[in-house]
């Protein structure tokens, strides 16, 4: 299948076919995530919580995202990519938000970046990044990396003022040229009110059904992430435990004697070989020297 662009998710918004959108962060999860037939993939600066075992997703850096972009590109050669610009890659200037947002698509392979807030910064950001000829994702709602001026990983936008607040976001950062916007963990009524109003695809993640589509963090939807599951989450599969069975059985198994076993997940020697591998063994300079 060939690789979507910005112009095929215009059309299916125009259509009113749901684009989906999941996250990745290494080689072999993109390859399954391409095989499945996903639209889009972000390459989250989730992957600091999900894979670099970090409690939030402040301390990752660029290389940290370079890095996995690559692998994810490698995987998915035909997928559609955002790269997450990580916290104080764009928050400093425009200047170092084009060079950083650069570096995805120059040396991570990345199609488009993404980063968050609503702001006037923001839109600044993506002004800036946008006449620099890279499509920009906008990230509105809650916002991870602003986690301590919102409290923590909390729902955003619970009342009217609120509410107001973020649908004018997001027409800031469409003005300012954003070619799409993820709204986080907000009522179904904002994400509606958001979809409603906007002319470029607004994808949501916890932010009810009627944006033009859906994102997940891949290891929150298949049970792998087992720290915390947000509320928006629906799992598909317990593949946490999956694997800490596989890996309890084969603990068992080299306990106890039963992996491996010779002849099947051995190599073999010919007979003769074995023979005089042996008789040289038995003699007394073999090994010496
Ligand atoms: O990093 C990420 O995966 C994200 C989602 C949580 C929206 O930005």
């Amino acid at each position: 299948m060939a690789k979507k662009t910005r112009l095929d998710f215009n059309e299916m918004m125009v259509k009113g076919e749901k684009i989906v959108y999941l996250t990745a962060y290494d080689y072999l999860t993109a390859k399954m995530v391409e095989k499945a037939g996903i639209d889009m993939i972000l390459v989250g600066d989730s992957l600091g919580m999900v894979t670099l075992g970090y409690e939030t997703t402040l301390p990752v850096s660029m290389d940290d995202m370079i890095r996995h972009c690559q692998a994810v590109r490698r995987g998915a050669p035909n997928t559609f990519i955002v790269g997450d610009m990580p916290y104080m890659s764009y928050q400093v200037s425009d200047e170092e938000a084009v060079y950083n947002a650069g570096r995805f698509i120059r040396e991570g392979g990345a199609d488009a970046v993404k980063l968050e807030g609503g702001g006037p910064r923001a839109a600044s950001r993506i002004k800036a990044i946008n006449e620099s000829g890279i499509l920009v994702m906008g990230h509105i709602g809650l916002t991870p990396q602003s986690m301590a001026q919102q409290g923590g990983y909390k729902a955003q936008g619970r009342n009217s003022q609120a509410a107001v607040n973020i649908v004018k976001e997001a027409k800031r950062l469409e003005e300012a040229g954003a070619f799409s916007i993820l709204v986080e963990a907000v009522p179904s009524a904002v994400g509606k009110a958001i979809t409603e109003r906007a002319n470029i695809p607004i994808l949501g993640i916890g932010a009810g059904p009627y944006t033009h589509g859906q994102l997940v963090i891949y290891a929150d939807m298949i049970g792998l992430y087992d720290n915390f599951t947000p509320k928006f989450v629906k799992k598909y599969a317990d593949v946490n435990e999956i694997i800490t069975n596989a890996f309890k059985e084969y603990a068992k198994d080299v306990r106890e004697g039963i992996f491996p076993v010779d002849g099947e997940h051995t190599y073999k020697m010919k007979e003769e070989e074995v023979e005089e591998f042996f008789k040289l063994l038995e003699k007394s300079d073999v090994l010496e020297g």
